[in-house]
């Protein structure tokens, strides 16, 4: 059987592919799974994301040793432990901690489909980790993928939408059918991969982080293939898949 790949373009869409019953990735390149593939890899227990604030302060006061991480606007929150900069989740930071995290469109995304069985955490940092583990998944359990890009609460995102590009193009399976959406993110990774970050560096919310300061979290955000790494959401909590 082939499997279909569909790419649904912001949060409010995630309910289709959880529908459908596709494994979904979860895409927010800027900077909320990028955040969460670093924070992992650096050897951060567990991540949970939330969509509120109000959620996420809760949670806080209930386990004040956990970590809270997160932004709005772009900035660190009263409080809170770390911002969303991919670049704070280090090794010292996050090691052996739970992160409790929340931003504006990331999270809420991930959140939106809590209810699938299979959802990925996906960014260019680990592209071609979670496009290997999605194809197994995919074949094995017989399901379609879909990616969910987060975009900027909910508009269409460049650097999501590349970035599933990314993952797609390395789907090492014969007999994927894209849709027409799918292919055109393949299409454009494959046109710009040699200069991923200046074309990214192009998008709105790249521009936006610039302007904040946060040219370094755009830069790290496109490396390729930093991490071999597949973050896996499941009962509310992102975790490394074993
Ligand atoms: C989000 O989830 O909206 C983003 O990660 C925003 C940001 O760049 O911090």
């Amino acid at each position: 059987m082939a499997v279909r790949v569909d790419v649904e373009f912001g949060a409010k869409d995630a309910f289709k592919a959880v529908k459908r019953g596709d494994l979904i990735v979860v895409v927010d390149v800027l900077r909320c799974t990028s955040s969460i593939v670093s924070a992992l890899a650096n050897g951060a227990k567990a991540v949970i994301p939330t969509e509120t604030l109000k959620e996420a302060y809760r949670l806080s006061e209930q386990r004040p040793d956990f970590l809270l991480a997160g932004e709005r606007k772009g900035h660190k929150l009263r409080g809170f432990d770390l911002g969303n900069s991919p670049l704070e989740f280090v090794q010292e930071a996050v090691e052996g901690k739970t992160v409790i995290m929340t931003t504006t469109s990331g999270t809420h995304a991930l959140v939106r489909c809590r209810r699938a069985e299979h959802v990925l955490v996906g960014a260019f940092l680990n592209a071609a980790a979670v496009a290997k583990k999605a194809a197994e998944i995919a074949q094995k359990e017989k399901v379609n993928v879909s990616f969910v890009l987060a975009g900027e609460e909910d508009l269409f995102s460049l650097e999501d939408f590349l970035c599933a590009g990314a993952i797609a193009s390395e789907f090492p399976i014969e007999g994927v059918d894209f849709s027409d959406e799918a292919l055109a993110a393949v299409l454009g990774f494959e046109r710009v991969k040699g200069a991923l970050s200046e074309y990214v560096g192009k998008s709105r919310h790249a521009k936006h982080l610039f302007e904040l300061g946060f040219g370094r979290d755009v830069e790290f955000s496109c490396m390729l293939n930093r991490f071999e790494i597949v973050p896996v959401y499941v009962d509310g909590k992102v975790t490394l898949i074993r």
